[in-house]
């Protein structure tokens, strides 16, 4: 009997040590304050977005909370304002999924907005569709809208500098490709709908995000913009809303137990954003507050430069 009871104890223990050492992972250090800084984040209403959010303007910043859907990004912002305590939190309508949104958001960001000091890409999909412009939708959303909206407010970034863009990818980049034919014949990265088809192609669009880096701080080379991608770890969050429903009750004794809250998600995001002398790493990649090495697809320059040079083209840039 006290065999069992000492065995359960050492079970419940590893458990715990486990969960606050390894799952929570490492937080961001930085004490940065950002009183006078205007920062931006996509996919704000929710997520790892939203906790981002509320931390940035704990220390000051102007946050703006760039998402899609009035009504929710409405609740967020009335959400942020109050866990923050600050009011220096605006709503900007923006759907990644339109060129449209985003050249509008940018116009009225740059009309409206003195500064920028942080662009944090965070907003991400996992489902399968099309955008408005009939782009693969996590391509379109995931990659091509951020891309865009960087381009279009580089130069107030500049001005700004040092300023940072931050970009969340997901350690899924390491099993992504980019198929140039395909996205030159489907402007998508791939085409069925299966579990698996899914699943490759969210990776795809990770991957996306992590060469985009690659590419653009050489091209901030000699300004005081730098920029990150980043995996925030495996995070219970709404980016699975599209899988099945059995397939999320499965998962959901492994998700409340492995997966980080929303809170300890934003950390490396943080870190990324915030941390003092990151510069020199500009254009690389974070986990668990950390930079990570990554596989030479992931910094083929050649891969990386002939995707910016695509996604001139499909977003109507060049
Ligand atoms: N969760 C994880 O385990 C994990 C792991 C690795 C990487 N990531 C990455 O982390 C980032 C944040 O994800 P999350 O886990 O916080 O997911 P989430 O809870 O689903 O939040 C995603 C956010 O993106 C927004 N969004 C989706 N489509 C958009 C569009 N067309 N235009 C503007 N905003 C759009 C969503 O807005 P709506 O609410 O209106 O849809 C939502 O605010 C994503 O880039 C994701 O790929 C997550
Ligand atoms: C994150 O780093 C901390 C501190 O180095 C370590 O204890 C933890 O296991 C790491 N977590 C992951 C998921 O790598
Ligand atoms: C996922 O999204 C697609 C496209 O909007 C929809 O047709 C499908 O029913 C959704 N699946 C689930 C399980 O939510």
């Amino acid at each position: 009997m006290s065999a069992l009871l000492l065995v359960a104890g050492v079970v419940v223990g590893v458990a715990f040590v486990f969960h606050h050492v390894v799952v929570r992972g490492k937080r961001c250090v930085s004490k940065a304050k950002l009183h006078g800084k205007t920062v931006i984040v996509t996919g704000s209403n929710t997520g790892i977005g939203k906790t981002t959010a509320i931390d940035l303007a704990k220390r000051g910043a102007r946050v703006i909370l760039a998402c899609r859907s009035t009504q929710r990004g409405e609740a967020a912002l009335h959400e942020v304002k109050m866990e923050s305590g600050s009011n220096e939190v605006v709503f900007m309508q923006l759907d990644l999924g339109s060129l449209k949104s985003v050249r509008r958001f940018a116009e009225t960001f740059l009309k409206t907005e003195p500064r920028l000091d942080l662009l944090i890409n965070n907003a991400g999909v996992y489902m399968q569709g099309k955008t408005e412009d009939g782009l693969g939708l996590m391509f379109g959303v995931n990659h091509i809208g951020h891309f865009l909206l960087t381009n279009l407010l580089l130069e107030r970034l500049t001005e700004c500098g040092p300023s940072r863009v931050v970009t969340v990818s997901s350690v899924g980049h390491n099993f992504g490709t980019v198929d140039f034919d395909c996205l030159n014949t489907h402007k998508a990265l791939g085409q069925g709908n299966s579990f698996t088809d899914v699943l490759k192609i969210y990776c795809d669009s990770k991957l996306c995000n992590v060469l985009f880096t690659h590419e653009l701080a050489k091209r901030l080379q000699g300004t005081k913009v730098t920029c990150y991608s980043l995996h925030p770890g495996a995070i219970n969050s709404e980016l699975a809303r599209n899988t099945s429903s059995l397939l999320q009750t499965l998962m959901k004794p492994v998700t409340s137990f492995f997966f980080k809250n929303t809170v300890q998600g934003a950390q490396t995001t943080l870190h990324c954003a915030l941390q003092e002398g990151l510069e020199p790493l500009s254009g690389r990649y974070f986990s668990n507050c950390t930079v990570r090495d990554v596989y030479p697809k992931a910094k083929d320059a050649a891969a990386a430069k002939k995707l910016w040079e695509l996604s001139e083209r499909l977003s109507g840039l060049a």
